[in-house]
């Protein structure tokens, strides 16, 4: 199949579910919603601090063509953005006005993981509140990061109500001249499951095995919005996947593209591509050229299998429904129109200096895959382990660099995620990787082994590692990290 074929069988339809066909109707139409892209408020630092009240609660808002019934930060879907420069206070006071407990991750920062900082052992609750406070370092990257909650146990069903924002560092990375020339727009990718009251459904769920998608897909809360391109003809685009389950296979509509950064770092240079897969909890920046005349791309979403629970226990739970991440047909996630076309538009050249990551002290091997646990029955587990907040599963000593085996023996895709420490993907299968990048979450294919290099640098304390389908975290695939001095 290619892409064509792809959409050709997304305009035709297949008999799917009714909801499948208003989605693709949303295609066939060329339909946009109207409301500016970036309409999400903002929230910058001045004078060396980001301070800001944030306020997690159920609410009514937009989405798409109807109403739902969302949690939020601070009434917004997606939450939200929070932008900051290396060595910036940030001061956050959070209250929690949800009906459950939650707290705060700052997924990909490199801050302290104790205190009242990126520490996900945290506990608010219903309306408690709590302040939130660290630096970030002097030396950070800039880049995409985001927050999101994390209490074990509830993080799935707490991202699939929308709880989720962008956090952008600032610095060296944006004074590249042809980005700061370049039309910068953000994309959060989310899904929800929305029944016709508008309230929040589980009748959609893939199942939790599988980890939940909805049918409601959304950039920035909207369905398949329009980007205008009118400066310079350079868009670069920041996207986030903020679906707890849902992989997006982006690719531009009959267009190549340029793959700038992954997840909050600058690759070395453009890479032009004509596809990139998106698993939850990476980010990418993207460079789209405009053309000599006006026009239009779309955004695309391709089919993507990330395996089959159907393959699980002799096909008990079996049948294509089971597939993640739309198997039959593309989805437009947004739609980009150019008008102005400027004759030749300057690529970057040179974006960052990544050097590989000297040979590592210590190797380790980790085995992941889902397994029946007394007390649990079917959970995902890590070295045969499912998660408990007292066990230390792994001790590292600061500064040092350590090689991770991540072995994905199951039939299911694994996006692995270690918090607070970047790490560089080394080899897949034993063959070397040959794109140099900073990355906090590498997809682990079902059958694939892909070794990881990480440095642990600057702080010390407990944190986690875990499968970023946060059904799978939830139901066990998570590890606590011991770091010490
Ligand atoms: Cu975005 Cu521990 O996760
Ligand atoms: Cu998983």
């Amino acid at each position: 199949f290619n892409r064509r074929q792809f959409i050709a069988l997304g305009a035709v339809g297949t008999g799917a579910a009714l909801v499948g066909s208003w989605l693709r109707r949303d295609i066939s139409d060329r339909s946009v919603t109207s409301a500016p892209v970036n309409s999400a408020p903002l929230y910058q630092s001045s004078n060396g601090l980001l301070e800001l009240d944030l306020e997690a609660s159920e609410r009514l808002v937009n989405l798409g063509d109807r109403q739902a019934n969302l949690l939020t930060y601070n009434g917004q879907i997606p939450a939200p953005r929070l932008e900051a420069k290396p060595g910036d206070k940030v001061r956050i006071h959070f209250t929690n006005n949800l009906e459950q407990p939650t707290n705060i991750h700052y997924h990909g920062l490199h801050i302290p993981i104790t205190g009242n900082a990126d520490n996900v052992f945290l506990k608010i609750e219903p309306g408690a509140k709590l302040t939130y406070e660290f630096q970030i370092p002097n030396n950070h990257p800039s880049g995409t990061f985001w927050y999101h909650p994390h209490l074990h146990g509830l993080v799935a069903e707490q991202l699939f109500g929308g709880l989720a924002g962008l956090f952008i560092v600032r610095g060296e990375g944006d004074e590249i001249p042809e980005l700061k020339a370049a039309q910068e727009e953000f994309l959060v990718l989310q899904d929800f499951s929305i029944d016709d009251r508008g309230r929040r459904s589980d009748s959609a769920h893939m199942s939790l095995m599988m980890g939940r998608e909805g049918e409601i897909i959304t950039a920035n809360g909207q369905v398949n919005p329009s980007i205008s391109l009118t400066q310079n003809g350079l868009l670069c685009l920041r996207i986030l996947n903020a679906s707890p389950s849902r992989f997006y296979r982006l690719a531009l509509e009959d267009h190549a593209f340029y793959h700038i950064a992954t997840d909050g770092n600058n690759l070395n240079e453009p890479v032009e591509v004509d596809e990139l897969l998106l698993t939850p909890g990476q980010r990418a920046d993207i460079l789209v050229r405009g053309e000599k005349e006006s026009g239009q791309y779309r955004l695309l979403n391709l089919p993507y299998d990330r395996g089959s629970m159907g393959m699980m226990g002799g096909g008990m739970m079996g049948g294509r429904g089971m597939m993640g991440s739309n198997p039959d047909e593309a989805i437009a996630l947004a739609t980009v129109n150019y008008t102005s076309a400027v004759e030749s538009v300057a690529l970057p050249t040179k974006l960052n200096s990544i050097d590989l990551l000297p040979e590592p002290q210590t190797v380790r091997r980790f085995e992941i895959n889902h397994g029946m646990t007394p007390g649990v029955g079917m959970a995902f587990l890590i070295n045969g382990e499912y998660y408990q907040g007292d066990r230390a599963d792994t001790q590292v000593k600061l500064n040092t660099v350590e090689d991770w085996e991540l072995i994905n023996t199951g039939v299911m895709d694994h996006p692995f995620h270690i918090h607070g420490n970047a790490f560089q993907v080394i080899s897949r299968n034993g063959a070397a990787e040959s794109l140099l990048a900073w990355r906090d979450t590498v997809l682990v294919k079902r059958g694939e082994t892909v070794r990881i290099r990480i440095p642990f640098n600057d702080f010390t304390g407990k944190t986690v590692y875990h499968c970023h389908v946060l059904d799978h975290e939830d139901l066990g695939m998570m590890g606590n990290l011991i770091i010490e001095a």
